[in-house]
């Protein structure tokens, strides 16, 4: 029987600033690097068939990070979105940055919409950057815009800042921390989630792997039981 292959994965890249002060450097060389892990894995979730690959890049928390730390993460990270676009294009990657927008500069802003709009006829890997992201930002900013629109039937959900993107299957976080971080709290209510000590910027495809071989031993069950889980399975 083929592998389970979950349709939505979800990283917590953490660890690049560990990874650079073993090394005797600056916090912002483990960044760097890390960028480097961010593109081996579109690629490898490409050639998974994962339909959705999303990554935590930088959380509403993370503002308050020494202010030279943060100038060059947003630095490395408009950077990284100019030169990448036609890798991206290459490989039918769509590109889509969710988060609270406001909070970045305007150039920045500017150039993810340009990157966003070029890519986005692709029909390949879809591609999330969790940027000035938290889960509480994202509850709050939906509530009010459900509450704007008269509370309708359906709930929060439409109004998330990732509607349109199915929650995910496999939460993956490096950097040996076992806890969520303010991240997709809403989106993640079923999640299986993968932790594990390797820091973000030696994440590479066999760790990957690992962590798929470990989403595909796992019984999902969403609140049912597993007998009933069985017959659904039996149906199929
Ligand atoms: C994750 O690595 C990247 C961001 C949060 C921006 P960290 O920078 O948190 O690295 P550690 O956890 O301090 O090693
Ligand atoms: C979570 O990592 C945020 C990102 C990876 C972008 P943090 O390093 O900010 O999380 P804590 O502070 O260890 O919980
Ligand atoms: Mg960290």
């Amino acid at each position: 029987m083929a592998k389970r292959i979950p349709a939505h994965v979800t990283i917590i890249m953490d660890g690049n600033g560990r990874w650079a002060e073993s090394r005797g450097k600056e916090r912002i060389f483990g960044h760097k690097e890390g960028i480097e892990r961010v593109r081996d894995c579109v690629e490898f979730a490409s050639q998974q068939g994962i339909r959705y690959l999303s990554v935590y890049a930088f959380s509403t928390e993370n503002w308050s990070r020494p202010a030279a730390e943060v100038r060059g993460l947003m630095e490395l990270m408009a950077a990284a979105m100019l030169k990448e676009i036609p890798k991206l294009l290459e490989n039918d990657v769509r590109f889509r940055v969710v988060g609270d927008r406001a909070s970045l500069s305007p150039a920045l802003v500017a150039q993810i919409e340009a990157a966003e709009s070029r890519t986005a006829g692709c029909r390949g890997l879809n591609l999330v950057i969790m940027l000035s992201y938290s889960g509480k930002w994202d509850i709050m900013q939906a509530s009010k815009a459900w509450a704007q629109d008269g509370c309708p039937e359906g709930g929060i959900a439409p109004y998330l800042a990732t509607a349109g993107i199915p929650d995910p299957d496999l939460l993956v976080r490096t950097g040996g921390e076992q806890r969520i971080s303010n991240y997709m709290l809403w989106q993640c209510a079923y999640s299986e989630f993968y932790f594990t000590p390797t820091l973000w910027p030696d994440f590479r495809k066999c760790d990957f792997q690992a962590a798929l071989d470990s989403y595909a031993e796992r019984e999902r069950r969403f609140g049912l039981t597993g007998g009933q889980i069985s017959e659904l399975k039996e149906n199929e």
